[in-house]
């Protein structure tokens, strides 16, 4: 069996190398392929997918990343091409469904319809919609809609912070998601899910500074089930909404309301943090449940 890791940089991530080591623990073979190289050809009604003009001989594929900072029309072309490749293969996570997992807006609404607890959000292009929002929810979070690691979220308490932020956004071609902020006991969680069960989980805890992720300086702590069953519980059903094979489910308490929220759910989520606090290689679980997925 051979199964493709699939990123658009030219350097191997840790996490590529832990499938890479995973795949070979059992016996399995790897390709590392870069998105770029992908073509797709239609033939006769028929469907095609090439790596740098020869064909693919993989029985599998790990999407790991597909680039950052892209144009539209390049997004669309890698995500078209690795739909066609899930026409043939198994893609994990399937490329349709890691397009609205990136996508913060469209997967915290498919969460709160299918029933699950996610925050009060908006999303605008309207400065004075985000001005009124804010002035109405008092504290909110002004995030990238495809944004990861915390980068470029915001705190904004002043609506008239909210309306020129906003309208630099508006300008610059970008849309607003605004959140209701929530008051965090000190941490937040992140459960990591393979298929339909929790392999690790971490507490993210950080002092003076309310973004908990990793790469903002928080420290991991493990976590498991009979700490917080309610999480654990919530992250399962979380993937299965968004029909994803594997991702890293951001959870957080409110004080207020004493209520546990889904933040998101990471399609392509890194997990040296994860790997450090817990000792948990998620690696071996993602190659068994694609090997699993290949042999059905
Ligand atoms: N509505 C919110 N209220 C309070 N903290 C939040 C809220 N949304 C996100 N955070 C915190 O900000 C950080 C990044 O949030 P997240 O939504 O996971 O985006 P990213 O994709 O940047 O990781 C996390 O530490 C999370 O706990
Ligand atoms: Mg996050």
């Amino acid at each position: 069996m051979k199964i493709g890791i699939i990123h658009y940089r030219s350097t191997l991530s840790e996490s590529t190398m832990d499938l890479m080591k995973a795949a070979s623990e059992q016996n399995i073979e790897t390709e590392y392929i870069r998105v770029q190289g992908l073509d797709s050809y239609i033939k006769g009604g028929d469907i095609v997918v090439k790596y740098h003009d020869r064909d693919l001989d993989i029985d599998a594929a790990i999407l790991r990343g597909v680039g950052m900072f892209m144009s539209l029309e390049v997004f669309m072309k890698r995500m078209g091409v690795l739909e066609a490749l899930a026409r043939k293969i198994p893609v994990v996570n399937d490329p349709a469904s890691s397009v609205i997992a990136r996508d913060k807006w469209r997967s915290l609404m498919q969460l709160a319809s299918s029933g699950l607890p996610v925050p009060d959000t908006m999303v605008t292009e309207n400065p004075f919609t985000a001005m009124r929002y804010t002035a109405r929810v008092g504290r909110a979070v002004l995030k990238p809609l495809m944004g990861s690691l915390g980068l470029g979220s915001a705190l904004v308490e002043d609506p008239d912070i909210a309306f020129q932020l906003s309208r630099g956004l508006t300008s610059m071609g970008l849309p607003s998601y605004y959140q209701v902020f929530l008051d965090k006991p000190g941490f937040d969680l992140r459960v990591f899910v393979v298929g339909d069960r929790v392999v690790a989980g971490m507490k993210r805890i950080i002092e003076g500074k309310w973004k908990t992720n990793i790469a903002q300086g928080a420290r991991g702590e493990a976590i498991s089930e009979s700490d917080y069953p309610e999480a654990f519980k919530l992250a399962v059903e979380a993937v299965k909404a968004l029909k994803l094979d594997y991702a890293g489910v951001d959870l957080a308490f409110d004080k207020k309301t004493g209520g546990l929220f889904i933040l998101e759910v990471n399609a392509f989520p890194q997990w040296h943090g994860l790997k450090q606090a817990t000792g948990v290689d998620p690696a071996k679980f993602i190659i068994r449940h694609v090997a699993d997925k290949v042999r059905k």
